[in-house]
């Protein structure tokens, strides 16, 4: 049910469901308009590359029915396992380790999965590869080093405070390989990977309560590294949690690039 070497938020602790309804409330009205564009519907053959938790996969099978299929892979399904019921295949799959868990998709979806992946070249050809003739793919992910804040108005210490400890985050992702700055490579390297009709934008909220939810939930996840680390102290934390608490605070994330594209 899972193999989560190397990667920081990993799925088995408490607080990953929670950030997963975040993404879910942040961002799944994106991800939907753009897999609505593509004219998904009965019938579709869908793969969800590192599919987290259930929201996305859960639409992607009301869209597609019984005559479809979608396929979600992670390397951890320990939160997506709940949903695994035609039309929907749960799967432990590594995307960039790992053999093609199969081939003529007509779409292909990674949501804020790649930048966490060390083989992130691989993983992409893995996808293109797995479409069929025609097929679209949407791979989204975040841009941290375009939109770096966490407080973009900074006007004062709870603020410079949680910026503080968003570079600390920062930091931790960097040591383990990820990219901050993967977003915007993303349609470029969709049209290095061959696809047609490459297009791409951006969101990110500037203040919204599901904000101060992944906040709360992702620092508290990587607590203790950010104290081993010598990033923040168990003070700072504790404040910073009971600032976000408030609810008062204007909390942004880093932007989320889609880039989309077409099989020729
Ligand atoms: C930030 S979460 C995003 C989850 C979901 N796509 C969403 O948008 O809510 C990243 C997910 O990618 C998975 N993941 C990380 N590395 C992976 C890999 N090499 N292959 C497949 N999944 C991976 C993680 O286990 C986690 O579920």
């Amino acid at each position: 049910m899972t193999r989560t070497d190397g990667y920081l938020l990993d799925n088995q602790q408490a607080e990953a469901g929670e950030r997963f309804d975040a993404f879910a409330t942040l961002f799944d009205p994106v991800t939907f308009r753009h897999l609505q564009g593509f004219g998904i519907g009965s019938g579709w053959s869908c793969w969800e590359v590192g599919a987290g938790g259930t929201s996305v996969i859960s639409w992607l099978a009301k869209k597609v029915g019984p005559t479809g299929k979608v396929l979600a892979t992670d390397i951890d399904t320990s939160l997506v396992a709940s949903a695994a019921r035609p039309p929907v295949e749960v799967r432990v799959h590594d995307v960039g380790a790992d053999e093609l868990p199969g081939e003529g998709f007509d779409l292909v979806h990674a949501r804020l999965v790649l930048v966490h992946v060390r083989d992130r070249e691989r993983a992409l050809r893995s996808m293109v590869k797995a479409l069929r003739s025609g097929g679209r793919i949407l791979i989204e992910d975040a841009d941290p080093a375009l939109q770096p804040l966490l407080c973009p108005d900074e006007y004062g210490p709870e603020q410079q405070l949680a910026n503080r400890l968003r570079q600390g985050f920062r930091s931790l992702l960097s040591e383990r390989g990820t990219d901050l700055a993967y977003g915007r490579r993303l349609p470029r390297l969709l049209r290095e990977a061959g696809l047609c009709g490459v297009q791409a934008d951006a969101y990110f909220p500037v203040a919204s309560p599901a904000c101060a939810a992944l906040e709360s939930a992702t620092i508290r996840q990587v607590r203790d590294q950010l104290v081993s680390s010598g990033l923040a102290t168990d003070e700072e934390i504790d404040q910073h949690l009971a600032n976000v608490a408030t609810r008062t605070m204007d909390l942004a994330t880093a932007p989320m690039i889609s880039a989309w594209g077409r099989k020729a």
